[in-house]
């Protein structure tokens, strides 16, 4: 595999963030994993007026992805607003291990591209993960 970002999947995170639903904090995000199948599934953050019922970008791509079937995370892309370099957030960031080796790579996005990318074990070190239950 090559050391560049997946362009398809950096676009779908981008792509999807049109679709977040954030009128809270006005704060859109986008989410894509590409699955070691090689598919590409989506998420959006999903706020609600009882605030901490909102699910994040990242946890609907997981889900997608789970429901397909699917076990094992190969790359990662999210997409936030203008400028921003935006990371996971802690609780996405353990989703996120849980179907991904810690050299999983995580792009963080804007509109315009990739802003930062880093791996999953840089982000959470350390991790309490599945090979701690085998
Ligand atoms: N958010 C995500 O969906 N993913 C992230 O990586 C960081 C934050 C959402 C949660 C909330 O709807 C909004 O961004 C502001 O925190």
């Amino acid at each position: 595999m090559s050391d560049e970002p997946d362009g398809a999947l950096v676009a779908a995170a981008i792509d999807a963030r049109r679709n977040a639903y954030a009128p809270y904090s006005n704060y859109q995000v986008g989410a894509a994993v590409r699955a070691k199948n090689d598919k590409i599934y989506t998420g959006v953050n999903v706020e609600n007026a009882a605030y901490p019922e909102g699910t994040c970008a990242e946890a609907g791509a997981i889900a997608a992805m789970a429901l397909d079937g699917e076990r094992e995370i190969a790359e990662v892309a999210v997409a936030g607003p203008d400028g921003a370099i935006i990371t996971p957030c802690g609780g996405c960031r353990q989703k996120l291990r849980e179907f991904s080796r810690a050299d999983v790579r995580i792009h963080s996005c804007d509109p315009a591209g990739v802003r930062q990318t880093v791996t999953i074990g840089d982000l959470l070190p350390h991790a309490f993960a599945p090979e701690h239950l085998k």
